[in-house]
């Protein structure tokens, strides 16, 4: 595996314009992904991020989160949990509302899911206004995790979304 600094992520990450809407800059992992050597040091090095937090479990936020959060937890011999979109988990779930420039938005997880005192890292594929990982910090305290980490391979550091948070928060690469 390359585990080395002189790796260039972001050589791996394509940039679309106009998209999804016109004047937006999207990020787009999905070429990170389909390199196998270059997922693997992008994993390698995230991993090195979570690590000295000794977490219990790691928790993805839906969708793109996942494809982090569950193949780093498989990694470091962790549980995975998810942090999904409304009425999809079954059972007893608790929930976040958060609101969005236009608007609300929930995000859900099942009450089972931590118990008290539970480490927890949060992961998510970008960080870019910080609303939906706030929304997930405050989720998993609501269901009494504790969060010593929210982290995300890609940051947007001219929307300012680490601001937002009250954790430490940790990213590999970062846009102005
Ligand atoms: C994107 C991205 C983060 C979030 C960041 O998810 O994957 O989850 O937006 O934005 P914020 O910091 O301004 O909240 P998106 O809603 O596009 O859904 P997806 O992950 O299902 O593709
Ligand atoms: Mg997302």
């Amino acid at each position: 595996a390359q585990h080395d600094a002189a790796f260039d992520l972001k050589a791996h990450i394509r940039s679309v314009p106009d998209f999804p809407k016109p004047g937006i800059l999207f990020y787009d992992i999905s070429t990170l992904l389909r390199d196998g050597p270059a997922w693997k040091a992008a994993m390698a090095r995230l991993a090195d991020v979570v690590r000295p937090h000794r977490p219990k479990l790691l928790a993805g936020i839906e969708s793109r989160g996942f494809l982090l959060a569950a193949p780093l937890a498989l990694e470091l011999g962790l549980g995975f949990i998810m942090l999904r979109k409304p009425r999809k988990l079954p059972g007893e779930t608790i929930g976040f509302d958060y609101d969005l420039e236009y608007g609300t938005d929930r995000i859900e997880m099942q009450a089972d899911a931590v118990a008290p005192g539970d480490r927890v890292v949060l992961l998510d594929d970008l960080l870019a206004t910080g609303g939906t990982m706030a929304a997930g910090v405050q989720l998993l305290r609501k269901a009494g995790a504790e969060v010593p980490l929210a982290a995300a391979m890609i940051e947007l550091a001219f929307l300012k979304g680490r601001e937002r948070l009250d954790v430490p928060v940790q990213t590999l690469i970062s846009y102005d």
